[in-house]
Protein backbone atom coordinates (compact mmCIF):
# COMPACT_ATOMS: atom_id res chain seq x y z
CA UNK A 1 0.00 0.00 0.00
CA UNK A 2 1.31 3.53 -0.45
CA UNK A 3 3.23 5.70 -3.41
CA UNK A 4 4.61 4.99 -5.64
CA UNK A 5 1.27 3.08 -7.41
CA UNK A 6 1.43 1.75 -10.51
CA UNK A 7 -1.76 1.79 -12.60
CA UNK A 8 -4.48 -1.70 -12.75
CA UNK A 9 -7.83 -1.41 -13.74
CA UNK A 10 -10.53 -1.32 -10.96
CA UNK A 11 -13.93 -2.85 -11.43
CA UNK A 12 -17.12 -1.83 -9.44
CA UNK A 13 -20.27 -3.43 -9.72
CA UNK A 14 -21.52 -1.54 -13.01
CA UNK A 15 -18.34 0.56 -14.39
CA UNK A 16 -14.47 -0.04 -14.82
CA UNK A 17 -11.67 2.28 -14.76
CA UNK A 18 -9.36 1.44 -17.48
CA UNK A 19 -6.56 3.28 -19.24
CA UNK A 20 -7.86 5.23 -22.30
CA UNK A 21 -6.71 3.86 -25.86
CA UNK A 22 -6.94 4.65 -29.01
CA UNK A 23 -10.20 3.53 -29.93
CA UNK A 24 -11.13 5.97 -27.22
CA UNK A 25 -10.29 9.04 -29.70
CA UNK A 26 -13.78 9.30 -31.16
CA UNK A 27 -15.89 9.25 -27.47
CA UNK A 28 -13.52 11.28 -26.30
CA UNK A 29 -13.46 13.89 -28.88
CA UNK A 30 -17.40 14.29 -28.58
CA UNK A 31 -16.87 14.84 -25.07
CA UNK A 32 -14.07 17.14 -25.26
CA UNK A 33 -15.07 19.29 -28.35
CA UNK A 34 -19.12 19.60 -26.46
CA UNK A 35 -19.48 23.30 -25.33
CA UNK A 36 -21.81 22.20 -22.66
CA UNK A 37 -19.17 19.46 -20.93
CA UNK A 38 -16.37 21.93 -21.29
CA UNK A 39 -18.64 25.11 -19.42
CA UNK A 40 -16.89 24.51 -16.35
CA UNK A 41 -14.01 23.06 -17.05
CA UNK A 42 -10.22 24.90 -17.70
CA UNK A 43 -10.02 24.22 -20.97
CA UNK A 44 -12.28 25.44 -24.30
CA UNK A 45 -13.85 22.79 -26.04
CA UNK A 46 -11.05 21.13 -28.01
CA UNK A 47 -10.37 19.81 -31.53
CA UNK A 48 -9.77 16.71 -32.90
CA UNK A 49 -5.97 17.31 -33.25
CA UNK A 50 -5.99 18.68 -29.66
CA UNK A 51 -8.46 15.53 -28.04
CA UNK A 52 -5.34 13.16 -29.62
CA UNK A 53 -2.48 14.59 -27.80
CA UNK A 54 -4.43 14.78 -24.82
CA UNK A 55 -5.21 11.24 -25.08
CA UNK A 56 -1.65 10.20 -26.07
CA UNK A 57 0.03 11.97 -22.92
CA UNK A 58 -3.26 10.75 -20.22
CA UNK A 59 -2.58 6.65 -21.92
CA UNK A 60 1.03 7.55 -20.63
CA UNK A 61 -0.14 8.54 -16.87
CA UNK A 62 0.34 4.91 -14.96
CA UNK A 63 2.08 5.83 -12.16
CA UNK A 64 1.54 8.10 -9.33
CA UNK A 65 4.80 8.96 -6.91
CA UNK A 66 4.80 12.33 -5.85
CA UNK A 67 3.04 15.98 -6.16
CA UNK A 68 1.14 16.48 -9.77
CA UNK A 69 1.17 12.86 -11.29
CA UNK A 70 -2.01 12.04 -11.71
CA UNK A 71 -4.38 9.56 -13.90
CA UNK A 72 -7.27 9.66 -15.90
CA UNK A 73 -8.54 6.37 -16.62
CA UNK A 74 -11.84 5.99 -19.03
CA UNK A 75 -15.19 4.57 -17.12
CA UNK A 76 -16.46 2.10 -18.78
CA UNK A 77 -19.75 0.02 -18.81
CA UNK A 78 -18.84 -3.84 -18.59
CA UNK A 79 -18.77 -4.50 -22.12
CA UNK A 80 -16.22 -1.67 -22.65
CA UNK A 81 -18.07 1.40 -24.04
CA UNK A 82 -17.04 4.60 -22.73
CA UNK A 83 -18.79 6.68 -20.54
CA UNK A 84 -16.22 9.29 -19.98
CA UNK A 85 -13.16 9.90 -17.43
CA UNK A 86 -11.88 10.25 -14.08
CA UNK A 87 -9.18 12.16 -12.84
CA UNK A 88 -6.84 11.95 -9.89
CA UNK A 89 -3.65 13.92 -8.91
CA UNK A 90 -1.43 13.88 -6.01
CA UNK A 91 -1.52 16.78 -4.39
CA UNK A 92 1.44 19.19 -3.29
CA UNK A 93 -0.43 18.69 0.39
CA UNK A 94 1.16 15.54 2.00
CA UNK A 95 -1.01 12.56 1.69
CA UNK A 96 -3.54 14.60 -0.34
CA UNK A 97 -5.45 13.54 -3.46
CA UNK A 98 -7.27 15.62 -6.11
CA UNK A 99 -10.40 14.10 -7.58
CA UNK A 100 -12.30 15.09 -11.31
CA UNK A 101 -14.75 13.67 -13.07
CA UNK A 102 -16.64 14.26 -16.92
CA UNK A 103 -19.05 11.99 -18.70
CA UNK A 104 -20.12 11.36 -21.89
CA UNK A 105 -24.17 13.72 -21.66
CA UNK A 106 -26.11 10.77 -23.06
CA UNK A 107 -24.54 8.77 -20.03
CA UNK A 108 -25.69 11.43 -17.53
CA UNK A 109 -27.89 10.99 -14.94
CA UNK A 110 -27.34 7.02 -14.64
CA UNK A 111 -25.21 7.18 -11.32
CA UNK A 112 -22.16 6.18 -13.74
CA UNK A 113 -20.20 9.15 -12.16
CA UNK A 114 -20.63 8.75 -8.88
CA UNK A 115 -19.68 4.93 -8.68
CA UNK A 116 -16.79 5.64 -10.82
CA UNK A 117 -15.72 8.05 -8.02
CA UNK A 118 -16.15 6.08 -5.33
CA UNK A 119 -13.63 3.56 -7.01
CA UNK A 120 -11.55 6.39 -7.14
CA UNK A 121 -11.94 7.49 -3.53
CA UNK A 122 -11.35 3.78 -2.42
CA UNK A 123 -8.19 3.48 -4.58
CA UNK A 124 -6.82 6.62 -2.95
CA UNK A 125 -7.89 5.66 0.92
CA UNK A 126 -7.20 1.71 0.42
CA UNK A 127 -4.53 0.92 -1.87
CA UNK A 128 -2.75 4.55 -2.39
CA UNK A 129 -2.95 5.13 1.81
CA UNK A 130 -4.04 9.19 1.45
CA UNK A 131 -5.51 11.20 4.29
CA UNK A 132 -7.76 13.45 2.37
CA UNK A 133 -9.01 14.09 -1.51
CA UNK A 134 -10.97 17.12 -2.42
CA UNK A 135 -12.61 18.37 -5.63
CA UNK A 136 -12.50 21.81 -7.08
CA UNK A 137 -15.12 23.48 -9.04
CA UNK A 138 -17.22 26.11 -10.23
CA UNK A 139 -20.41 26.48 -7.76
CA UNK A 140 -22.32 27.05 -10.57
CA UNK A 141 -21.89 23.66 -11.97
CA UNK A 142 -24.90 21.71 -10.02
CA UNK A 143 -24.11 18.34 -11.31
CA UNK A 144 -20.94 18.58 -10.05
CA UNK A 145 -21.27 20.35 -6.68
CA UNK A 146 -24.67 17.02 -6.25
CA UNK A 147 -21.95 14.72 -7.02
CA UNK A 148 -19.52 15.96 -4.40
CA UNK A 149 -22.76 16.13 -2.21
CA UNK A 150 -23.64 12.50 -2.91
CA UNK A 151 -20.46 11.25 -1.95
CA UNK A 152 -20.44 12.99 1.73
CA UNK A 153 -17.76 15.70 0.73
CA UNK A 154 -17.88 18.32 2.71
CA UNK A 155 -18.09 22.17 0.90
CA UNK A 156 -15.13 23.40 2.86
CA UNK A 157 -14.57 26.99 0.69
CA UNK A 158 -15.73 29.17 -1.21
CA UNK A 159 -13.17 31.51 -3.02
CA UNK A 160 -14.95 34.21 -4.43
CA UNK A 161 -13.46 35.62 -7.79
CA UNK A 162 -10.98 33.27 -7.77
CA UNK A 163 -9.48 32.53 -11.45
CA UNK A 164 -9.85 34.62 -14.77
CA UNK A 165 -11.55 32.07 -16.38
CA UNK A 166 -13.19 32.17 -19.91
CA UNK A 167 -13.11 35.79 -20.18
CA UNK A 168 -14.93 36.44 -16.67
CA UNK A 169 -13.58 36.59 -12.93
CA UNK A 170 -14.64 32.39 -11.47
CA UNK A 171 -15.35 31.70 -8.01
CA UNK A 172 -13.99 28.06 -6.92
CA UNK A 173 -15.79 25.58 -4.47
CA UNK A 174 -13.76 23.13 -2.55
CA UNK A 175 -15.17 19.79 -1.50
CA UNK A 176 -12.97 17.30 0.74
CA UNK A 177 -13.47 14.47 2.79
CA UNK A 178 -11.35 12.58 5.05
CA UNK A 179 -10.29 8.82 4.72
CA UNK A 180 -11.94 7.96 8.53
CA UNK A 181 -15.08 9.61 7.08
CA UNK A 182 -14.66 7.53 3.98
CA UNK A 183 -14.38 4.58 5.87
CA UNK A 184 -17.38 5.64 7.89
CA UNK A 185 -20.10 6.01 5.49
CA UNK A 186 -19.02 2.19 4.55
CA UNK A 187 -22.23 0.66 2.24
CA UNK A 188 -23.63 3.83 2.27
CA UNK A 189 -20.85 4.79 0.32
CA UNK A 190 -21.37 2.59 -2.98
C1 LIG B 1 -20.63 16.27 -13.18
C2 LIG B 1 -20.94 15.02 -13.99
C3 LIG B 1 -19.64 14.21 -14.15
C4 LIG B 1 -21.99 14.16 -13.26
O1 LIG B 1 -22.12 12.94 -13.98
P1 LIG B 1 -23.40 11.99 -13.88
O2 LIG B 1 -22.96 10.63 -14.37
O3 LIG B 1 -24.57 12.63 -14.51
O4 LIG B 1 -23.62 11.91 -12.30
P2 LIG B 1 -24.44 10.78 -11.53
O5 LIG B 1 -25.54 10.27 -12.39
O6 LIG B 1 -23.46 9.80 -10.98
O7 LIG B 1 -25.09 11.63 -10.36
C5 LIG B 1 -24.42 11.92 -9.14
C6 LIG B 1 -25.33 12.74 -8.25
O8 LIG B 1 -25.45 14.07 -8.78
C7 LIG B 1 -26.81 14.39 -9.06
N1 LIG B 1 -26.82 15.17 -10.29
C8 LIG B 1 -26.27 14.82 -11.47
N2 LIG B 1 -26.48 15.80 -12.37
C9 LIG B 1 -27.18 16.77 -11.75
C10 LIG B 1 -27.70 18.03 -12.15
N3 LIG B 1 -27.53 18.48 -13.41
N4 LIG B 1 -28.36 18.78 -11.23
C11 LIG B 1 -28.53 18.34 -9.97
N5 LIG B 1 -28.07 17.14 -9.51
C12 LIG B 1 -27.39 16.38 -10.41
C13 LIG B 1 -27.52 13.06 -9.20
O9 LIG B 1 -28.88 13.15 -8.94
C14 LIG B 1 -26.77 12.21 -8.18
O10 LIG B 1 -27.24 12.49 -6.88
P3 LIG B 1 -27.60 11.25 -5.86
O11 LIG B 1 -26.37 10.35 -5.87
O12 LIG B 1 -27.81 11.95 -4.57
O13 LIG B 1 -28.79 10.59 -6.45
C15 LIG B 1 -21.53 15.39 -15.39
O14 LIG B 1 -22.62 16.24 -15.23
C16 LIG B 1 -20.52 16.03 -16.34
O15 LIG B 1 -19.76 15.36 -17.01
N6 LIG B 1 -20.54 17.39 -16.44
C17 LIG B 1 -19.70 18.09 -17.42
C18 LIG B 1 -18.25 18.06 -17.06
C19 LIG B 1 -17.98 18.74 -15.72
O16 LIG B 1 -18.46 19.83 -15.48
N7 LIG B 1 -17.17 18.08 -14.89
C20 LIG B 1 -16.86 18.59 -13.56
C21 LIG B 1 -15.87 19.67 -13.57
S1 LIG B 1 -15.61 20.23 -11.90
Amino acid sequence: MGLPWDFHPVQGERVTLDLLRDADLEALHEMQSDPAVCRYLLYEPRSLEQVREALRRDAAATRLASAGDFIQPAIRERDGTFLGTMYFTIASVEDTGEIGWIMLPRHHRKGYAREAAALVLDLAFGELGLHRVFAELDPRNAASVALCRSLGMRHEGHFVEHMWLKDEWTDTGHFAILEREWRARGSESR
